[in-house]
């Protein structure tokens, strides 16, 4: 009887025990990372000397997004993209806002996407240039759900945005990519981590016990 007890509680173990080897390998392989994202380039069309006060025309805005899947086997679906650009790092006036349609991209790939469209000319007159230098804030908002094999996750929410040098041109003044950084609070990701530690810690000591 005593030996039948044992059987079942061995094998009762041994069951959450691999219950738990079972979680944390598929968290482990279904750990997912953002794409990121970077600016490339910048450009804002400034207004010729004679024509200041002519707010018929139309001021351009382009600039183009690159965006690269970090994931060594998970596609992204991409939402709309949807890049908005201030005047100043403090977001007092939207300069423009621009979407760009959504889309697929493979694991390990990456995308230059051009981002096209016309400033607030209202606002582009009122940016100031310091030593011949403008400041501005681009946002891009879009959400994604990640492709493992046949299935696809669920959508999560992505919130990325940086402070971009311009000259008095209307042009980028860094050559290189500016990152956009997440303005989401990390805690998501601590907890997940946290959680996965106390898993493993209770099923290292029941194999033990
Ligand atoms: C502004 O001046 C330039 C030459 O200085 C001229 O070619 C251009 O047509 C003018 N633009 C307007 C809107 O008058
Ligand atoms: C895009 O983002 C801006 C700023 O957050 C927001 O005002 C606007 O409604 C958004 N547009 C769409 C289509 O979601
Ligand atoms: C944003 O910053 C600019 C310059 O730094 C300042 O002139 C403006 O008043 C600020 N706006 C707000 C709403 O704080
Ligand atoms: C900006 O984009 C427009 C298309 O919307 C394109 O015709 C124009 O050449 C671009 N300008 C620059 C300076 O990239
Ligand atoms: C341009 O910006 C001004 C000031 O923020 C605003 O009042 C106006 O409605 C904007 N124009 C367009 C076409 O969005």
């Amino acid at each position: 009887m005593t030996d039948s007890d044992g059987g079942c509680c061995r094998c009762c173990c041994s069951f959450i025990f691999t219950l738990g080897l079972t979680a944390l390998f598929m968290w482990l392989n279904l750990r997912t990372s953002n794409p990121k994202c970077s600016i490339q380039t910048f450009y804002l069309s400034m207004p010729s000397l004679n024509e200041t006060l002519n707010l018929t025309v139309d001021r351009t805005l382009n600039l183009t997004l690159r965006l690269d899947n970090p994931n060594k086997d998970k596609g992204i679906k991409y939402d709309t993209l949807n890049v908005t650009v201030y005047d100043f790092p403090n977001k007092s006036h939207v300069l423009g806002n621009i979407l760009v349609p959504g889309f697929y991209q493979g694991h390990k790939k990456k995308a230059t996407k051009p981002v096209q469209g016309t400033a607030n000319t209202t606002v582009a007159l009122q940016v100031v240039y310091e030593n011949r230098m403008g400041v501005f804030r681009v946002d891009m908002a879009t959400a994604v759900k990640f492709k493992i094999m046949f299935w696809y996750t669920k959508k999560h929410k992505i919130s990325v945005g940086a402070d971009v040098v311009v000259n008095s041109s209307g042009f980028k003044v860094e050559p290189k990519g500016i990152r956009l950084k997440s303005m989401a609070p990390k805690m998501g990701s601590f907890c997940v981590v946290v959680g996965a530690l106390v898993n493993f810690l209770v099923f290292a000591l029941l194999n033990f016990w």
